[in-house]
C-alpha cells in the first residue's frame, strides 16, 4: 500500500480539534500548523479522512515542497515533482487555489499560471506528447506559500468538506458546517446532555450535534473528486468506507437537542435541512424569541452564534445579549459556549466569561465565549458501556 503524506487544513485557531479527530482515526500526523494538519496514511486513509473528518476543510495529498524566492525557482520547483504518479495522460490539471503568506512570490494568478506551464512541461517528457486534450478526470491542484516555501497538495475533496449535503435551504450568515461541529467538540456536551440553540438560523448546530449523537459520518452523503481517480483509490475502498460509516449509525440514541429562533423562515430552513441530513427526529425546532428561552432540566448546553452585527436592522444587540444573559442566569447549572464577533458580548451579557478563545469564522476574527457550568453528578453506567 502506498503511504501518502495528507494536508487537512481547517479553520485558524481550531488545529487542536482536528488534530485529535485525526489521531482517533488512527493516522499519525507529522506536523501541526496554522491553519493545517499533516498526516501520514494510505489510500484508505484518503477515504475515511474525507467520509469521517468533521472539522477539516478538505483533504489533500502532499505532491511535495520546495523553495522558491523567484518564477524560475517555482518553475523548477513544481517541474521536478512526479505528478505522473497522479495524473493521468487525459487528465485535467490546474491549480486551482494559490495563497501566499509571508513571500516574494504572492500575485495568485502568476503562481498558478507559472506552476501549470511547469506541470505540462513536466508531463510532456513523461509522456512523449506535445499537446493534451484534458478531457479525462479533473485534478486540482492547491498551493500555499509561507515564508518562500511553496507546499503543493492534489485536492482529493472537492467542494469543501464542510458542505455535507443537507444545507440545501440557508439564512444570512449560517456557520460553517465543520466550523460548528468543531466549536461542539471544544465543548463538554455529549449525546445524553442537553443542547439548545436559541439561535439557530439554519440549523447548523443542531443539526451537527444530531449528526454526532448518531454517530453519523459528514462525509456519507456526498461526493469527493478522488472517487473518480482508480489509480489512488478503487471503487472498493470507497465503497467499504461508506459501507462503515452506514453500519456506525445509530438513529435510536435518546437526545434533547433543540433549535429556537424568532424568524419562521430560518426555522423552515433548519426543519428541512435537518430531514435531508437525516436526524430530523432528533431535533425540536420550534419559534421562540431569546427572551423566551428556558428549560425545565438542568446541566444543560447553550451552544450558538448569536447576531453580532451582520444586518443593519440588527442595531440593537445590546439589548439581545443582554436578555440571553438574563435568560441564561436563570438556567440553573448550565453552561452557555457562544461565538461572535461582536465587541461587547461580556459588557452586554453582564458577566465575564469563564473562557474566551480566538477563532477566525472565514476571514473575520471571533471569539468562542465558554461560561462552564458545574458537572452534572456521575449517571450510572449502561450495560453496554461497562463492557466496553
Ligand atoms: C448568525 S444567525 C445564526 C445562524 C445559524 N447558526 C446558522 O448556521 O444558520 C442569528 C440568528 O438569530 C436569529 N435571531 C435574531 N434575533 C433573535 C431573537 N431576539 N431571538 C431569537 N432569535 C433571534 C436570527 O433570525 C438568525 O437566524
Amino acid at each position: 500500500m502506498k503511504k501518502y503524506e495528507l494536508i487537512a487544513p481547517c479553520h485558524f485557531g481550531l488545529e487542536a480539534v482536528l488534530k485529535k479527530e485525526i489521531d482517533d482515526l488512527g493516522y499519525d500526523i507529522s506536523k501541526v500548523e496554522d491553519g493545517r494538519v499533516t498526516f501520514l496514511g494510505d489510500e484508505e486513509a484518503v477515504c475515511r479522512a474525507n467520509v469521517f473528518l468533521r472539522t477539516a476543510e478538505r483533504i489533500l495529498i502532499k505532491v511535495g515542497s520546495f523553495r522558491a524566492e523567484t518564477f524560475e525557482e517555482l518553475f523548477q520547483g513544481t517541474a521536478g515533482l512526479a505528478w505522473e504518479e497522479y495524473i493521468p495522460r487525459d487528465g485535467k490539471f490546474w491549480i486551482k487555489k494559490a495563497g501566499s503568506v509571508k513571500s516574494k512570490l504572492f500575485s495568485p494568478s502568476d503562481i498558478q499560471s507559472v506552476m501549470k506551464k511547469a506541470m505540462v512541461e513536466r508531463l510532456k517528457k513523461v509522456y512523449r506528447q506535445e499537446w493534451f486534450a484534458e478531457d479525462g478526470q479533473s485534478f486540482p491542484v492547491r498551493v500555499f506559500l509561507l515564508k518562500d516555501e511553496v507546499t503543493v497538495g492534489l485536492d482529493t475533496t472537492g467542494e469543501s468538506l464542510h458542505k455535507r449535503g443537507y444545507r440545501k435551504m440557508s439564512v444570512q450568515a449560517p456557520i460553517a458546517e465543520n466550523l460548528a461541529a468543531a466549536l461542539i467538540m471544544l465543548t463538554p456536551w455529549k449525546a445524553h446532555r442537553i443542547l439548545v440553540d436559541p439561535f439557530c438560523g439554519s440549523g447548523t448546530f443542531p443539526i451537527e450535534a444530531a449528526m454526532m449523537a448518531a454517530n453519523m459520518a459528514p462525509g456519507m452523503n456526498r461526493e469527493f473528486s478522488a472517487m473518480e481517480w482508480g489509480h489512488v483509490a478503487g471503487k472498493r475502498i470507497w465503497y467499504d468506507t461508506l459501507e462503515e460509516a452506514r453500519e456506525m449509525v445509530d438513529l435510536t440514541v435518546e437526545t434533547d437537542i433543540q433549535g429556537f429562533d424568532i424568524d419562521e423562515s430560518a426555522l423552515a430552513a433548519a426543519r428541512e435541512n435537518a430531514r435531508l441530513a437525516g436526524v430530523d427526529s432528533m431535533i425540536h425546532f420550534q419559534r421562540r424569541g431569546v427572551d423566551m428561552l428556558s428549560h425545565g432540566k438542568k446541566y444543560g448546553f447553550i451552544i450558538t452564534n448569536p447576531p453580532y452585527g451582520e444586518r443593519l436592522e440588527e442595531a440593537d444587540l445590546p439589548s439581545l445579549y443582554t436578555a440571553l444573559g438574563e435568560r441564561f442566569a436563570l438556567l440553573d447549572s448550565w453552561s452557555l459556549y457562544m461565538i461572535s464577533s461582536y465587541e461587547h458580548v461580556e459588557r452586554d451579557m453582564r458577566r465575564k466569561a469563564d473562557k474566551n478563545r480566538k477563532i477566525y469564522n472565514g476571514m473575520m476574527k471571533a471569539y468562542y465565549y465558554q461560561y462552564i457550568g458545574p458537572k452534572p453528578p456521575a449517571r450510572p453506567k449502561r450495560p453496554a458501556e461497562e463492557s466496553g
